[in-house]
């Protein structure tokens, strides 16, 4: 070989490795960013992800149009959606929606949303508008609705209102205050009411149910913990701190294993047991430099921000 060929050989050897350990792929959003919660339907499809501007979006891959509006969350962004579409504004939030956690029922194939403004709500399979389940435990209107997950066998919903005091666009005094207003709830699928599990939580963000529904995992984002609620065995209604973590959590997602994805806000995917013990930390800060949620689907780690303006691939 002479010089000319040994160089392009050894660049050619660099360049396939280099390439193999990142495998990052960006999936840009068409407007707006925030794409804060990840979710795939029933046949796979996805993924679907809520935005600053109030719209859930679906991906359909680049040859199939990319990505389509799939659903809204508040009434003013139905029939105004011209108004809302691709603002970053915090002070339309209110008006245009903000869609954060998402979560799929697996056997009706609906998927549940918390918009941070407007309440628990369900979205049918073929999308458009939300309908509102609860937005009020006890006479008194959530705040800023954050989490949810479900118990997919009897339909139980598990979510979080971060704050009783401020709303999403004011997350930053949620910090600064050092509020622990924060709740974990209840939706009853049988009777409908909500119900308050627990009270006293410091940025109450992610939501996890355990796969065997034993428990249900909360994220509070200021203490670095996260807590465990037990719903059944001998501990049933009680608490306890589960796993202390090496910055914020943001939003907890179980995968099908039963081990739990938490999306750490600079940029680290950790992967907890069912017991609460850290086997996995990945930095992820050359996909997204900042991530809300971690969702494993098909190998592939999807990742979330409230921040950017993509959806990163792992
Ligand atoms: C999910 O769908 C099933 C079947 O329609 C229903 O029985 C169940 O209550 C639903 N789950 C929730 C969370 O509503
Ligand atoms: C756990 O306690 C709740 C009330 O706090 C009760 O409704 C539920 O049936 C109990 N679950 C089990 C499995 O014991």
């Amino acid at each position: 070989m002479g010089a000319n060929s040994t160089y392009l050989f050894v660049l050619y050897i660099w360049v396939a490795l280099f390439c193999k350990s990142e495998a990052i792929i960006q999936i840009p959003l068409p407007s707006g960013n925030g794409p804060e919660s990840i979710v795939f339907d029933k046949s796979g499809r996805g993924p679907y992800t809520g935005i600053s501007d109030g719209r859930i979006l679906r991906w359909d891959g680049l040859r199939s149009g990319g990505w389509v509006n799939f659903a809204v969350t508040s009434p003013y962004c139905v029939t105004r959606t011209e108004d809302c579409i691709g603002s970053t504004a915090r002070s339309l939030e209110r008006k245009c929606g903000r869609p954060l956690g998402l979560q799929l029922n697996k056997t009706s194939g609906d998927i549940y949303v918390v918009d941070a403004y407007h309440g628990l709500m369900v979205i049918g399979p073929e999308g458009g508008r939300a309908r509102p389940l609860a937005s009020s435990v006890d006479g008194v209107p959530f705040r800023f609705l954050n989490g949810l997950d479900i118990d997919q066998d009897n339909g139980d919903i598990y979510f979080t209102d971060t704050s009783r005091q401020f709303e999403r666009r004011e997350y930053g005094l949620v910090i600064s205050t050092d509020d622990s207003t924060g709740r974990l709830m209840k939706y009853d699928s049988q009777t409908k009411q909500v119900t308050v599990l627990l009270r006293g939580l410091f940025f109450a963000n992610g939501v996890a149910v355990s796969k065997d529904k034993s428990y249900v995992l909360v994220t509070e984002t200021t203490r670095n913990r996260i807590q465990r609620y037990w719903l059944s065995g001998a501990k049933n209604g009680t608490s306890e701190i589960w796993v202390e973590l090496p910055g914020s959590p943001d939003n907890i997602k179980r995968n099908s294993e039963g081990n739990f994805w938490v999306a750490i806000n600079h940029a680290l995917a950790v992967k907890v047991d069912r017991d609460g013990l850290i086997i996995d930390v990945i930095d992820v800060t050359k996909v997204s430099h900042s991530i809300s949620e971690v969702q494993e689907h098909q190998g592939r780690l999807f990742l979330g921000s409230v921040l950017i303006n993509h959806v990163g691939v792992y």
